[in-house]
This record gives structure tokens, C-alpha cells and sequence, in this order.
């Protein structure tokens, strides 16, 4: 790329040399990398990898998810969608972070959320539907990510854990927290958080042992922009499905099933109900976990479940 004068850029844009001094500075804190000084002109090396709207919204066109919000530093993305659907914002605003300070995970834990390195995004969906099915799309979401992981590198095998964590190698890669407002009958609105780990090459020591990247499992980095537009066409799909096909809730538990190694047949121990040991097997109609325990088959409503070697 060639070397272009702050005079230059400044008639470009309608500002002097040194506006244009000040936004290059600007631009360098959001980690643009751009060369030279106000004596030399500048030169653009490196666009960074950030979630903007102006990028993604012409990957997802034609998808319900084109109104993007972006921020580079938020507490959670889950409730400032929580609160925009609140006050009325529309199905498929998109809310995107670089960087969440009280990013929310399941049951009350945290969600590390690195800034640039993992991807924070929370959806809103406003369907027609009783709250007994919020489940079944909050298992849709885990095969949407599923999906746009393997759609990037198809030498991963990203594995499903009930009710929607999405694994590599044993090790969790995506969380989701499906939030409600509803009423007894009715959904008024869902959010779907979705939290990807991405690019990060360490984590903190209390999901160290537990947690990995894509490119910790593929030895790469990867485009979080590539892979958001991925997720949110994958995630189209689903929904788009889901809504408008009555048999579509039964292909979504199918393929759960096919998609998670938990679902069937693994000695899990469940975090419920003072805790119970048993073999999985399968999902019942609404898409609780069902659990074969002794001789009886326990139904997992939102217990954690983990792997048991015993
Ligand atoms: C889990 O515990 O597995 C769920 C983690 C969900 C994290 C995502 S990141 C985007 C959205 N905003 C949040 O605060 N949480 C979700």
C-alpha cells in the first residue's frame, strides 16, 4: 500500500493535516495499524479483525440478522439486547463486542471475554411460540455454531454438550445463554448469547484446564468477521426453519442427537438435585436430557452435565 500525505487525506475528508494526525491516533488505539507521521504521510499495513457493521452487514444481507450493533467495551452484550428488545427493538438486531466487562454465563458464572479475541454476540428473536420451546432454540443455536465452525475448517469436530455447549477435543469452545421474557403462554422476547473463543492462546486458570480456542484446535488464526457472518447465516437458517416448518422442532432434536456424542449412551454425572450418576439416553420431546439412573430414567431439566469415568 502506498504512502499517502495528511494534506491528502485531510481534502479527502474535508480537515486539516493535523485532524487527520488526531484520527490516525485515534485509529491506532482501536488497533488499525497504520505507519508513519504528519513529515511522512501514512500508510495503512493492517485492517484489524474488528466486527464492525459497515463490514459484516453486505456478508449477511438477506438474512433477518442486518441490524448490527457494535461496541468495543460493554458488561454483556445478553443484556443490552435483553434491554433494547425491552424497549422495543426489533426481531434480528445483532449485538456484537470486542470486549464484554461482565460477560454472563449459565447458572450464574462468568464469561472471560477478551478483548478482540473471542466473539460476544448476542441475538434478538421475538417468536411465536409458548416458553415451553425456548429449549429447542436454544439447541438450534448450538447447531448453528456447530455448523459455522465446520463450514471455516472442516478438519474440526465440534461436539454438542446438553443443553448447549459446543466442545473440541473435550474441551469447551462456545457457551450459550438463552435469556426470556415471557409470559405463562407466550414468549415476548428471547435473547441468544452466544460467547465463541476464537483467537485466544491462554485462558485464566480457572477454565484453563477446561476451556480452548479454534486456534488452540486448529492451530491457526482465525477471521472473527468470517466466522460471525458464518453464524449468523447458519443461524438464519435454523430459525428461519424452526418458525416456519411445524416438523422442524423434531428435526432440530434428530440432529442434535447425530451432532453430540452426550446425548446417547455416555456415563454422565448431573449437577441436579444433590447430583446423579448415569448413562444418557436421549432427549425427550421438548429437548430435556433423559438419564438412565438405576432403574429409573431421571429427566435433566438444567442441571450441568458432565463426563463421568467412574
Ligand atoms: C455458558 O455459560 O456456557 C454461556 C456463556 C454465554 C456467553 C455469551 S457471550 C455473549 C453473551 N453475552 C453474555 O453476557 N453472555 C453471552
Amino acid at each position: 500500500m502506498v504512502m499517502v500525505s495528511g494534506t491528502k487525506i485531510g481534502e479527502e475528508i474535508g480537515t486539516g493535516r493535523s485532524e487527520v494526525w488526531r484520527l490516525v491516533q485515534q485509529l491506532r488505539s482501536l488497533g488499525v495499524e497504520v505507519e508513519g507521521h504528519p513529515a511522512t504521510g501514512y500508510r495503512l499495513r493492517a485492517v484489524p479483525d474488528l466486527l464492525l457493521p459497515d463490514v459484516l452487514e453486505p456478508l449477511v444481507m438477506g438474512t433477518q440478522f442486518t441490524q448490527i450493533h457494535h461496541y468495543y467495551k460493554i458488561g454483556s452484550t445478553n443484556e443490552a439486547a435483553m434491554d433494547a428488545a425491552g424497549a422495543g427493538a426489533p426481531e434480528g438486531g445483532v449485538f456484537l463486542a470486542e470486549e464484554q466487562t461482565a460477560g454472563k454465563g449459565r447458572g450464574g458464572n462468568p464469561w472471560h471475554s477478551a478483548r478482540s479475541s473471542g466473539i460476544y454476540c448476542s441475538v434478538i428473536l421475538r417468536p411465536q411460540v409458548p416458553p415451553s420451546d425456548a429449549l429447542v432454540l436454544s439447541l438450534a443455536a448450538g447447531l448453528a455454531v456447530q455448523s459455522a465452525i465446520r463450514s471455516i475448517d472442516s478438519r474440526l469436530k465440534p461436539d454438542l454438550k446438553w443443553p448447549n455447549d459446543v466442545l473440541i477435543d473435550g474441551k469447551k469452545v462456545c457457551g450459550i445463554l438463552t435469556e426470556m421474557n415471557a409470559e405463562a403462554t407466550r414468549v415476548r422476547h428471547i435473547v441468544v448469547g452466544i460467547g465463541i473463543n476464537v483467537n485466544q492462546r491462554k485462558f485464566p486458570d480457572e477454565v484453563s484446564e477446561t476451556a480452548t480456542s479454534l486456534l488452540l484446535a486448529s492451530g491457526s488464526v482465525w477471521s472473527r468477521v468470517e466466522l460471525v457472518a458464518a453464524l449468523l447465516k447458519s443461524l438464519d437458517r435454523e430459525y428461519r426453519d424452526l418458525v416456519a416448518t411445524p416438523g422442524d422442532h423434531d428435526s432440530i432434536l434428530r440432529r442434535f442427537g447425530e451432532g453430540s456424542s452426550y446425548v446417547r449412551g455416555r456415563k454422565v454425572r448431573v449437577e441436579e438435585n444433590g447430583g446423579f450418576e448415569g448413562v444418557t439416553d436421549g432427549l425427550d420431546a421438548r429437548g430435556f436430557l433423559r438419564v438412565r439412573s438405576g432403574d429409573r430414567v431421571r429427566t435433566v431439566l438444567s442441571g450441568t452435565v458432565r463426563p463421568f469415568v467412574g
